[in-house]
């Protein structure tokens, strides 16, 4: 099996793809000191540094491709011109590339507020322009946390494959036993799926789409959740001391009020009177990280680690998304962050492909008959 990885950044999919044993035969990001990351680890072969604009052609055949593509308005979003609605964009290349190689498999991997961009607008288009193409499009909302990382990071994933039958890889049966049999009946039967373009303000976590048309739940239980791991279990015994800001934060706790609760399985232990803006609050470490991101002021928030105060490390940042430690060695710390923020987390999207390459699909329609006839 051959790989192609689109916006590839640090290699969060290469990494899987490696460690599933698929061959990754070509791999492109614009940024330079990603690019950098890329090569220094996994060798100069096959990656290529650039604008995918200009490098489409040069896509070789593959079996799987891989994108954790940038979120970029699109103009024409729901006027159901199908490719043609997301032109100009590098959600283009995506499908232009589909289009030409039809590889058996895509993952893509994106933010998850693309279920509910442009009152649903957005998502639809991307449903459409890639169930336009002949894929068998299935979605589902994951969390880094379900995967043995210390982070609340929710990340949408949507796949596709050839298969036309109602199919899902993403749920198991015991992920869809929370569903009424009405819902079964209906998402087991593409004849019973909606218009894309009549689609609601904000997509559901879980859902499936074919040739225009879609179904979609929410689905509350991840029964292949992994063991669950604190942010203590992966910080660094004794860093540096430019991490510390112990003095400065004692000061700015007097300007702040006690929280101690825990959001999303973050730890909250003081916020800045008068806004609860996460930049502003002070963290535990009982708890997991909230989501890491590129943007600076967010790799200087403050932990509490003891009895002192100090941000994460760039080890930390690693390990948190999933990395090895001294995956982006070479790179100045500061980028690290940044680095390590835009990235996909290995296990995650590991787990979506060994679902795909082990064929793990379940048919539905059986179940839906079943739930018909009852
Ligand atoms: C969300 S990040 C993907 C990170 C990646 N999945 C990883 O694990 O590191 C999006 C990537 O798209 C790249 N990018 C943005 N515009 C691009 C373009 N025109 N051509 C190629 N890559 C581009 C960015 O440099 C960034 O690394």
């Amino acid at each position: 099996m051959k790989a192609v990885e689109l916006f590839a950044g640090i290699g969060g999919f290469r990494i899987a793809c490696d460690e599933l044993g698929l061959e990754t035969v070509w791999a492109n990001d614009i940024d330079p000191k990603a690019s950098r990351v890329y090569r220094d680890r996994f060798g100069p072969e096959v990656h290529v540094e650039g604008d995918i604009a200009t490098l489409v052609d040069s896509v070789p055949d593959h079996d799987l491709l891989t994108a954790g593509f940038p979120c970029q308005p699109f103009s024409s979003a729901g006027k159901k011109l199908g490719i043609e609605d997301v032109r100009g964009t590098l959600f283009e290349k995506i499908v232009w590339v589909l289009n030409k190689k039809k590889p058996r498999y895509f993952v893509l991997e994106n933010v998850k507020r693309l279920l509910s961009m442009d009152k649903g607008a957005h998502f639809a288009t991307i449903l459409d322009a890639l169930s336009d193409l002949g894929y068998f499009v299935e979605w589902r909302l994951l969390n880094a946390v379900d995967f043995s990382l210390p982070q609340n990071r929710e990340r949408i994933v949507i796949i596709g494959h050839l298969d036309k039958a109602p199919l899902t890889y993403l749920c198991t049966e015991q992920d869809l036993s929370g569903l009424t049999d009405r819902q079964m009946a209906q998402v087991g039967n593409p004849d019973r799926w909606s218009d894309i373009r009549d689609h609601s303000a904000k997509f559901l976590n879980w859902g499936m789409a074919l040739e225009g048309r879609f179904c979609h739940a929410n689905i509350e239980s991840f029964s292949e959740s992994k063991p669950f791991v604190k942010l203590d279990s992966v910080l660094e015994r004794s860093p540096d001391r430019s991490f510390f800001f112990t003095e400065d934060t004692l000061a700015r706790i007097r300007n702040s009020e006690v929280v101690n609760r825990y959001f999303n399985g973050v730890e909250i232990l003081y916020n800045q009177k008068g806004g609860a803006r996460m930049g502003y609050s002070i963290f535990g470490t009982s708890g997991v990280a909230p989501t890491l991101t590129c943007t600076t002021s967010r790799h200087y928030e403050r932990y509490k680690v003891g009895n002192e105060f100090r941000r994460l490390t760039n080890v930390e940042y690693a390990r948190i998304q999933g990395f090895p430690d001294h995956h982006c060695q070479g790179i100045t710390r500061y980028d690290q962050y940044s680095l390590y923020g835009n990235a996909v987390p290995p296990q995650l999207v590991k787990w979506v492909i060994a679902r795909l390459l082990q064929g793990a699909g379940r048919r539905l329609d059986s179940r839906a008959l079943q739930c018909e006839l009852l």
